[in-house]
């Protein structure tokens, strides 16, 4: 576990075991798959995702994928959809090699994780979150799980991805009302610990005009360091 790292563009954190990129997903995508030496890569999106993000995430992996599209929303995270994805999965031949890539908001990558972590006793997965709200906290502390018999988040498991690649670009076609959801996540942090921060944001007006950009690296950093301490005590109940 270490600090963090900059660059021009990318910023990147270090947690136990894999790093958040910040910033333009191309270089550490193909980074990622190059050295994962993969035997199949599968893209998990829903109806609003793969309309809005997948043809940007297509231009930045040079490597076949296939899409697997579930319905959008949290009434959908929940077994049957989880059966359909372990099906898709094994129809389109996805091995112990293979990768999944969940791409979306906090359903996506909750329920994407949970069945990449127990299809053939867990296989790699990566974390592309394409909300606010994803971005700065549900992409991050490995707890994955779905909604079952009307209990939210009742079944899962605690299991870390290869990587999360968290691009502001993505946030260009978010609602406003996902903006809003996801506001009040950053919001939180900067009132736990960053004043310079929380003195920015009551500065917004309007909330569909923010270069959300230069709020990701400092939130994330917030959460990051709430799951690392979480783990140092032994409680993963953050
Ligand atoms: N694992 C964790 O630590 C953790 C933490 C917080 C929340 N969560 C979970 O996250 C979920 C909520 O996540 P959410 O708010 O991202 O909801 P969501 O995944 O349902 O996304 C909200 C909506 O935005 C759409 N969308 C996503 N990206 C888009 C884009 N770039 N452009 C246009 N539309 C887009 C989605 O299709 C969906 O309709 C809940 O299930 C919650 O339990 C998990």
């Amino acid at each position: 576990m270490s600090g963090q790292s900059l660059s021009l563009r990318m910023v990147t954190l270090h947690l136990n075991e894999y790093e958040i990129s910040i910033g333009e997903m191309g270089q550490p995508l193909r980074t990622l798959v190059a050295e994962g030496n993969y035997s199949k890569i599968a893209v998990l999106v829903d109806a609003n995702t793969r309309r809005h993000c997948l043809p940007y995430f297509l231009q930045n992996i040079d490597f076949e994928v296939v899409a697997i599209e579930i319905p959008a929303g949290e009434r959908f995270k929940n077994l049957d959809i989880c059966r359909f994805i372990w099906s898709e999965m094994m129809r389109h031949g996805l091995d112990r090699r293979s990768l999944l890539i969940n791409l979306g908001g906090g359903v996506i990558g909750d329920m994407g994780g949970f069945c990449a972590a127990t299809y053939l006793r867990g296989i790699d997965f990566v974390q592309v979150p394409t909300t606010l709200l994803s971005q700065v906290d549900a992409s991050v502390g490995g707890k994955l799980a779905i909604d079952f018999n009307g209990v939210k988040n009742s079944i899962g498991v605690f299991q870390n991805p290869k990587a999360v690649l968290v691009d502001p670009t993505f946030l260009k076609t978010l609602p406003l009302t996902e903006i809003r959801s996801g506001f009040a996540e950053v919001f939180k942090h900067a009132l736990i610990a960053d004043a310079a921060q929380w003195q920015e944001l009551q500065q917004i007006t309007d909330l569909m005009v923010v270069d959300w950009a230069k709020f990701l690296a400092p939130s994330l950093s917030i959460k990051k360091r709430i799951v690392v301490e979480s783990i140092d005590f032994g409680n993963w109940e953050f």
